[in-house]
């Protein structure tokens, strides 16, 4: 039996985190964003919508940006989570700071997520890709959208 089913068997769920495993005692429809912030105090990953609006809750599984509000612990045991506290986002942070690509900044960190998780799969994304990668997943009530695309794009001319 693998080491996740395993732990769920027990009543629990083995989840990777940032690197770290972790073993979580809580119900398999605990949405995965819950469980970052209340079992593993990884605060970064913000609290929107809660309904797959937004993408605030955004982090990767697997490389892939999901929306860890609509994700549940049990889908995602036994795969690799990455949150802004992995530290491997810190480029793109770093170029939304030099831009100030932040107003209320409670959007930012799922954004500075999604980017880095499209720019694993796509390095040098057109401003139509990205645009449409940021409309249809994050929504900016500051309306910062112009500083993270040059943000984006101080990034783009430093690699
Ligand atoms: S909090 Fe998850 S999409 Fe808004
Ligand atoms: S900076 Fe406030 S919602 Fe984006």
């Amino acid at each position: 039996m693998a080491e996740a089913d395993m732990a769920e068997a027990a009543g629990g769920f083995e989840l990777r985190v940032n690197g770290a495993r972790h073993v979580v005692m809580a119900p398999g429809a605990l949405p995965l964003l819950d469980v970052l912030r209340t079992d593993l105090a990884l605060l970064g990953t913000r609290v929107g919508c809660t309904e797959g609006y937004c993408g605030a809750c955004t982090v990767l599984l697997d490389g892939q940006p999901v929306q860890s509000c609509q994700t549940p612990l049990r889908a995602a045991a036994g795969h690799a989570v990455e949150t802004i506290e992995s530290g491997r986002f810190n480029a793109v942070r770093d170029a939304f700071l030099d831009e100030q690509a932040a107003q209320c900044g409670y959007c930012t960190n799922g954004v500075i997520v999604a980017i880095a998780g499209l720019l694993a799969r796509e390095p040098r994304p057109s401003r139509a890709a990205v645009l449409a990668w940021l409309d249809e997943r994050h929504i900016c009530r500051c309306g910062t959208q112009p500083r993270m695309l040059r943000a984006l794009d101080r990034l783009l001319a430093a690699a």
